[in-house]
């Protein structure tokens, strides 16, 4: 979908909003017009913003409208004004890109084509919201453009396509990627990376971008992203339909690419190293075995008991590595336990962090990108989950039930390792938040989290 802001080609539907539940369709002296149902006359904060500007898009898909207009000031007048021309301008133009994508690689396309917009004109923008518009496009190509990756089906997803689809992401923006192979972490010792790759055929891949907006001497804030492109359990293998849909495992590691790429396409002045572990989990005559142990790049053992919680495992090395950048703040994202489904449902995501002020601020960030997040603690109280019994870290809690706050053991198990740096870490669990939500006007499949937040926290360093 393109986004005009000058003058509209061709003949339009134009949009406007009315009261009450249900749209309308009208047609009056070869004009057309779509009315859109917007419940009750009230002024929209941020949240419900997000939540109109979608259902407008999602309202023209329904009518089978492929290009439509929308004045500025009708839009304005409907949303809180404590709301910048230009923050309202990118929301704009972000939540339009999200509620048009569709994921239809795999179809073949109707002869009405597919439901997606070509164009919607916005009528009568002044400058400022011009410009929110033209940077919230390349926020919305960013969070779809992660949604592609995530929805992509495991078996053309595999660690190899994840690394050249970070090349492919980053070329000509000024972001560097730079990608380790088996040898390469062979010879660095990430015995932990290593150990979870070994049932799969496919080779692992440890995906390094870097950014350097700013000077050298400015440390670097950097981004972790969990890249298992396919989760099946591994020895202890997932039962029933719990595989489905882990080819979307690697959706932290998808949105760390594309944050740093959109960080670099924006030319924001910060400084931005995204770390992304790629993998496939697989069970087979070569998997790691529960009661393994894995030597990981920190030195410390990893007891392996149970090889479905891969995860936590791979990002210990991810978070060593990251020492080498003396950054400024460490933050991961993984689709790390199911148990943040449990606690959450899809609405948000968990955050846990060493660093209460990071961890507000993060939270403080995810109401204004719309990545929204929720606290979990990681206080020495929980320091039993990760005490080994042969070996130093295992990756499940060998105290007591270990489905208990699943969500905070795989915090903890990372925390370890993040115990080595010198600056601030913080851990999102997005699994609750790998696909739609009902309500959100989004379509089925992967949402692209956080990569809206990434960037709020990258424009918070560029201050
Ligand atoms: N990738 C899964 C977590 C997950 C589950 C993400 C559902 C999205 C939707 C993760 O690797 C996993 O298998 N976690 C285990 C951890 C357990 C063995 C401690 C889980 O949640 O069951
Ligand atoms: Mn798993
Ligand atoms: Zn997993």
């Amino acid at each position: 979908m393109r986004i005009d802001t000058k003058r509209p080609a061709g003949k339009l539907v134009s949009l406007s909003f009315i009261t009450g539940a249900v749209s309308k369709f009208v047609e009056t002296n070869g004009r057309s017009a779509l009315h859109i149902g917007c419940g009750k006359k009230e002024t929209l904060t941020r949240r419900r913003a997000v939540l109109f500007l979608r259902k407008i898009i999602f309202t023209a898909k329904q009518y089978r409208l492929k290009a439509a207009t929308l004045a500025w000031t009708d839009v304005r007048s409907m949303v809180d004004a404590a709301i910048s021309d230009a923050d309202l301008g990118e929301m704009l133009a972000a939540s339009f890109l999200m509620a048009d994508y569709e994921y239809n690689e795999y179809k073949k396309k109707p002869e009405d084509g597919f439901s997606t917009l070509d164009a919607i004109s916005i009528a009568n923008a002044p400058s400022d919201a011009v410009k929110g518009i033209r940077k919230g496009e390349a926020v919305g190509k960013a969070v779809n453009a992660c949604r592609s990756l995530s929805n992509t089906p495991g078996g053309d997803m595999t660690p190899s396509i994840l690394a050249a689809a970070a090349k492919a992401a980053t070329r000509g923006t000024g972001a560097v990627v730079r990608i380790l192979n088996r040898r390469d972490m062979r010879r660095l010792g990430m015995g932990a990376v290593l150990g979870v790759a070994q049932g799969s055929k496919e080779e692992p891949q440890f995906i390094i971008l870097e950014y350097r907006g700013r000077d050298k001497g400015s440390k670097p804030l950097v981004l972790i992203g969990k890249g298992v492109t396919f989760d099946s359990g591994g020895l202890n293998v997932k039962p029933g339909d719990h595989m489905y849909e882990m080819h979307m495992d690697m959706s932290g590691g998808a949105a760390v690419i594309h944050a740093v790429a959109l960080a670099a396409r924006l030319k924001l002045k910060a400084n931005v190293i995204g770390l992304v572990p790629a993998v496939e989990n697989m069970p087979s005559g070569t998997s790691i075995r529960p009661g393994d142990m894995l030597k990981s790049l920190s030195g410390r053992t990893i007891e392996v008991l149970n090889t479905d919680a891969e995860g936590r495992i791979i990002l210990a090395d991810a978070i060593t590595y990251a020492k080498r950048y003396n950054p400024a703040a460490v933050v991961d994202a993984a689709t790390l336990t199911g148990a943040a489904l449990v606690a959450l449902g899809v609405q948000c995501s968990a955050v846990m962090s060493t660093d209460d002020r990071l961890r507000d601020t993060l939270v403080a960030l995810g109401e204004v990108s719309g990545d929204y997040l929720w606290p979990f603690p990681l206080w020495e109280e929980y320091d039993s989950m990760t005490k080994g019994q042969f070996g130093d870290v295992p990756n499940i809690s060998t105290y007591g039930n270990s489905r208990y706050g699943g969500v905070i053991a795989g915090g903890m198990f990372l925390r370890e390792f993040a115990k080595d740096l010198a600056c601030p870490f913080a851990h999102l669990d997005i699994a609750s938040r790998m696909t739609a939500a009902p309500d959100e006007f989004l379509a089925k499949g992967a949402v692209g989290v956080p990569v809206r937040l990434f960037l709020k926290l990258i424009e918070s360093y560029a201050k």
